[in-house]
């Protein structure tokens, strides 16, 4: 019986996968239930969904990484190369590089994991599905090539450019130096994008909370990281719950932006239709996003999630300065830090998409 239990949930995985369309359902599939309105959102990840145990919280010493770390490794111009290859992306890849960032460090660590292409790496996996600036990336990584082969990762790379993405994005207003030195990993599991790594956009703040420390992260970085949605695009599955529920609009949505969702989004599995984060204004990275969660114009329920007792401080000071422009930086440089491999766990990738092996 127990193994026609796992069998039954391995083929609802490989499935959920494999069909790898915008749909509402696959989240549920992967073991997050939804409430009824009124009632928070739980989380209960499958355990078989879980193959791997997260990567170890950020280290308490900051040994492996170093500000200027190629300067003094023989490739001083790396940082103004991947500068210039962020330089041409749209204000779209922009955003989707500061997202790379942060779903790269979030499953496994830093190590680029999120890169490596294959038929069931982290890319393939759901959240991964919609994630874009990969082209950047590997520009940035064959100019490196040219200049100083075989010394600058990939992971270093993601950092580095989405500080550069920040920076452009914030009209100069972000700027924050990135400690380097990281490896790349070799190992990366579409089933690692799930479960009790990457946050769905129904966690109620218990939840979010839960799944930042468990990389080491707090409730503070949950506020000032969420931040990063005030950039970007989502597709409509991962909030037409708040504009299609079952009864009634949700109730912490601002009226207007619900009923504009709801038209623009037809169907709740509508898969192809996007819209903007941020409705104020979309392209630029700065503190709308805060006076959003105050007014009810955020797109998930994570992001309405900071509207409570335990968060509302810290969003009414963003909201109401400019003090989470360096909170941002430093939140990222934070995130940094998360499961760095050494040169014993890691490599440096010759392409940012294939492990050196094969
Ligand atoms: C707190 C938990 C978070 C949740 C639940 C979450 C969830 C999501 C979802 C569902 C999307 C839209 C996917 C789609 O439908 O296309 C998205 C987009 C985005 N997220 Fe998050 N996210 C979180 C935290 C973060 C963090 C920490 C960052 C970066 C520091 C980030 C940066 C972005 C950006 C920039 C986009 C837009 C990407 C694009 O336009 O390509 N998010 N996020």
């Amino acid at each position: 019986m127990a193994k026609l239990v796992v069998l039954a949930v391995l083929a609802s995985l490989i499935s959920a996968v494999s069909c790898q369309s915008w749909t509402w359902s696959i989240y549920r599939s992967w073991g997050y239930t939804s409430p009824r309105w009124g009632t928070p959102w739980s989380y209960n990840p499958a355990p078989t969904t879980w193959t791997t145990p997260p990567p170890p919280p950020p280290s308490t010493s900051n040994d492996l990484l170093k500000v200027g770390y190629y300067a003094a490794h023989n490739c001083s111009n790396a940082e103004n190369i991947v500068r210039a290859a962020v330089e041409t992306a749209s204000a779209g890849i922009l955003a989707g590089l500061i997202r790379l960032a942060f779903h790269d460090c979030f499953v496994r660590g830093c190590d680029a994991s999120v890169l490596l292409e294959g038929s069931d790496t982290e890319r393939q996996g759901f959240p991964n599905l919609s994630l874009r600036g990969f082209n950047i990336i590997d520009d940035a990584k064959v100019a490196l090539e040219r200049e100083c082969p075989g010394v600058v990762s990939c992971a270093d790379i993601v950092a580095f450019a989405a500080r550069d993405a920040s920076y452009i994005l914030s009209s100069k207003k972000i700027n924050y130096a990135v400690p380097a030195g990281r490896f790349d990993g070799n190992v990366s599991r579409a089933n690692d994008t799930l479960g009790q790594n990457l946050p769905p956009p129904f966690a109620d703040l218990a939840t979010l909370t839960k799944m930042f420390a468990d990389k080491g992260l707090d409730q503070t970085d949950v506020v000032v990281l969420s931040g990063a949605h005030t950039v970007g695009i989502s597709h409509c599955p991962s909030f037409s719950d708040r504009v299609h529920p079952p009864t009634s609009p949700s109730p912490n949505m601002d009226p207007t932006l619900a009923a504009k969702l709801n038209q623009t989004c037809d169907t709740p599995n509508n898969a192809t239709t996007t819209v903007s984060q941020d409705s104020e204004t979309p392209n630029a990275l700065d503190n709308q996003y805060y006076k959003n969660v105050l007014s009810g114009k955020v797109l998930f329920t994570s992001d309405a999630a900071l509207n409570s007792s335990e968060t509302l401080e810290l969003v009414k000071k963003y909201a109401g300065s400019d003090d989470w422009n360096t909170a941002f930086g430093a939140a990222m440089v934070k995130m940094g830090y998360i499961g760095v491999k050494s040169s014993k766990e890691g490599e440096i990738r010759k392409k940012c998409g294939v492990v050196n092996k094969s």
